[in-house]
């Protein structure tokens, strides 16, 4: 693998989608078994199904929390925590929502779309985490929670966004895994590291609209390449 070892490096971004969380067997969203092939995300996710029918839209977050729940982190899950417990400053931005990073003790973890693990009371404007499979819907005030989940036609939290431009502004080195590089405004974060002059590596099975931006482009599972990746330790 002709890529500069990680220990030239100070300030590792992993920027992360699901891809990465497909080798746990949870499909990712689009593509062959993609969740939006199988739902229309206009009946789940998004704010106007939530208001209009809470019970439909939270008994297909139930569903999914249970599958998710059921499934176990992946060795590239393991590799980027091991990766960050070697090289401290690393950080871990995702658009995952799965909350597998954490389950493999990354720390810190830059949530860009929320966590199916968290849900908010829009009423008392508060936000917790919650574990509970099945989950109580309503909250002791009497609404409705709503997953803290940053669902199609909603605003990124710009405290969030503003944490990952920081993290992608310093970096040295960016890499990229397992993501279509589609959704946006989150597709285009990538830019910054490699504005900044960060050397940059995307990981993934095949090439997206975002493959210009990488310097190198490697292919394969995640869990293979990264495993192939932390070879270059030292
Ligand atoms: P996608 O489902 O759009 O893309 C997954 C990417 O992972 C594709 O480019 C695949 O080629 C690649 N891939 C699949 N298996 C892989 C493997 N084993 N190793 C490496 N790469 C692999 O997922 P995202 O880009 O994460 O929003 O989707 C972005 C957002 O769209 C998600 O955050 C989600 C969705 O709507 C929310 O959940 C709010």
């Amino acid at each position: 693998m002709n890529v500069p070892a990680l220990s030239q490096f100070r300030r590792i971004v992993f920027f992360t989608g699901a891809g990465l969380s497909a080798e746990s067997g949870i499909p990712t969203y689009r593509g062959a078994g993609g969740l939006w092939n199988a739902y229309n995300y206009e009946d789940y996710a998004c704010q106007r199904a939530f208001d209009s029918d809470p019970d439909k839209v939270w008994d297909f977050h139930d569903v999914r929390r249970a599958f998710v729940a059921s499934k176990e982190p992946n060795l590239a899950h393991h590799i980027i925590a091991d990766i960050q417990k070697q090289f401290s400053e690393t950080v871990v931005i995702t658009q995952n929502i799965d909350g597998m990073h954490q389950r493999a003790l990354t720390a810190d973890v830059v949530e860009l779309h929320g966590s199916l693990w968290r849900v908010r009371c829009e009423p008392e404007r508060q936000v917790r985490e919650n574990f509970d499979l099945p989950i109580a819907r309503k909250c002791a005030c009497g609404a409705y929670l709503r997953p803290d989940i940053v669902w199609f036609e909603d605003q990124l939290d710009h405290r969030v966004v503003r944490r990952a431009r920081e993290a992608l502004e310093e970096c040295d080195l960016l890499v990229s895994v397992g993501t279509s590089a589609v959704v946006y405004p989150a597709a285009d974060l990538p830019r910054i590291a490699a504005k900044g002059g960060a050397v940059t590596i995307e990981v993934n099975l095949e090439d997206t609209p975002m493959s210009p931006l990488y310097m190198h482009r490697l292919r394969g599972k995640a869990s293979e390449i990264l495993t192939q990746l932390t070879a270059s330790y030292t």
